[in-house]
């Protein structure tokens, strides 16, 4: 792993999860014309998340990161957008208030497109069709023509992901983050809900301490955090052609960064340590993220801290781990141990998504509500009890009133799964349940601060 690393060093590695494009040369075309384009991101905006990044791993901020398993070119529409990131804004505030830090806010928007599969193809009846593999690869249709991995998408998802960002630029910047709007980011059929209310409460609050505030002389003018957000983009740095095109040297500094998000992370299934993916993020200085699922033992995870963060910075490296509710009090605490035992710098995040995927009885790939919140609840125990911070949470979530995960207040039934089951891959959290959520962590987020305080930090000056 010493050798040089190149952006396309990963090409001489063993690599998981790859389509078999049958037109290398229109393949390499779409790479050389990607090559030319304009990055999506800037070195300094990665920069700036890194050093955000770096005050969660000290535990003086909260790392919220969220958005559809898979975007599609089917669902790419502004109010898809507007309301993910309105719902993002909404658990925002909500664990702001909680955990009194500032929250740092990633999407998993303008990228997330390419999707590991259990199996290489797909058999229905007699006809056996390649995996679906994500928008940027194939379509989802169970057909050969859809299934073909088409080159020509990888340009259509750079398009897709520059307009996405293009939006959610302005969205952060322009006005709708601007906190005096907090009552106004309650979508229409959550406002009624228990957990819309208990929002609507809260904005209450916020705008009295808002008036206050300018009272006391802190105007938007003078403070802009009051009227804009900063909000970083991610996705899974799955499919490494596009990962590579998009790979430029920063003037500033002579280093690469992968300018096609903000924040890239390696999955479960392709975090082998001699393998493309590793090898390809080792070498670009974004702050990148690592999933950690059952499998991961605390020696594996040493020595890929050792690639990942040789010079072991705090905010280049988020550990997500994804482990099941009834699996992560078994798994983390030894990972736990072995890196903080190691003096690693790390962000520790829980993804309470993907270790928690069951089929309903009615054949419906769902989460249970209470098994997301089961695991979170466990992350915050291990943490706890290792004396470590739990420094963020990872959602696969949309704005849109969808029926994909079981149960919450909505107490959404398996026999109402296929009444709005819109997700490309996995179940997302609607908005409802999103929001529920963050309430739920807020509270443990206050918990957790009210502990540490209480434990030997001095709440006052008292001799
Ligand atoms: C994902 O985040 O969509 C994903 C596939 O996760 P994991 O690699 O943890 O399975
Ligand atoms: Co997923």
């Amino acid at each position: 792993m010493t050798a040089k690393w190149t952006p396309e060093s990963w090409r001489g590695k063993a690599i998981q999860q790859v389509p078999d494009y049958r037109d290398q040369g229109k393949l390499k075309q779409v790479e050389e014309n990607l090559a030319s384009y304009p990055p999506l991101v800037f070195a300094g905006e990665a920069r700036q998340l890194r050093s955000q990044l770096g005050r969660v791993a000290e535990g003086k901020a909260f790392l919220l990161q969220g958005g559809d398993c898979a975007e599609s070119f089917a669902e790419f529409h502004a109010n898809n957008i507007r309301d993910t990131f309105r719902v993002l804004l909404q658990m925002s505030v909500v664990l702001t208030f909680g955990a009194a830090c500032p929250v740092v806010k990633v999407g998993r928007l303008a990228g997330q497109f390419a999707k590991p599969r259990s199996a290489p193809t797909e058999v229905s009846g007699d006809v056996e069709l390649p995996s679906y593999r994500g928008d940027i690869v194939n379509g989802i249709e169970f057909t050969p023509e859809a299934r073909e991995p088409d080159p020509e998408r990888l340009i259509k998802a750079y398009n897709q992901a520059a307009a996405t960002l293009n939006l959610l630029r302005a969205f952060a910047q322009g006005g709708f983050a601007d906190l005096h709007q907090v009552q106004r980011w309650n979508l229409e059929f959550v406002a009624g809900s228990p957990q819309g209310r208990r929002y609507e409460a809260l904005s209450r609050r916020i705008d009295e301490a808002m008036a206050f505030m300018e009272a006391c002389g802190m105007t938007p003018e003078r403070v802009p955090q009051l009227k804009e957000t900063d909000f970083y983009t991610s996705h899974e740095a799955l499919l490494l052609n596009y990962e590579q095109a998009l790979t430029r040297i920063d003037s500033l500094t002579g280093r690469h960064y992968d300018c096609s998000a903000h924040l890239l992370w390696i999955g479960d299934r392709t975090r082998a340590i001699d393998e493309a993916h590793v090898e390809f993020l080792r070498g670009v200085d974004n702050p990148i993220g690592l999933k950690c699922g059952p499998s991961m033992d605390p020696g594996n995870l040493l020595r890929l801290i050792d690639v990942l963060n040789p010079n072991n910075e705090a905010g280049r490296l988020t550990l997500i781990s994804r482990m099941g509710h009834d699996q992560v009090g078994t798994h983390l605490p030894r990972l736990v141990r072995a890196v903080e035992g190691e003096g690693r710098h790390v962000v520790w995040s829980c993804d309470p998504m993907h270790g928690n995927t069951i089929k309903s009885a009615s054949g419906y790939k769902t989460r249970p509500f209470d098994s997301i919140l089961a695991e979170v609840k466990n992350f915050f125990a291990v943490h706890r009890a290792e004396g470590s911070y739990a420094g963020g949470v990872h959602f696969e979530m949309t704005g849109q009133d969808v029926t994909e995960c079981l149960g919450g207040a909505q107490a959404i039934s398996d026999d109402r799964l296929g009444d709005r089951y819109h997700t490309h891959c996995d179940p997302r959290l609607n908005a409802n349940q999103a929001l529920e959520l963050a309430f739920l962590i807020s509270e443990a987020l206050k918990d957790e601060r009210v502990a540490r305080l209480g434990d030997g930090e001095p709440v006052s000056a008292v001799s």
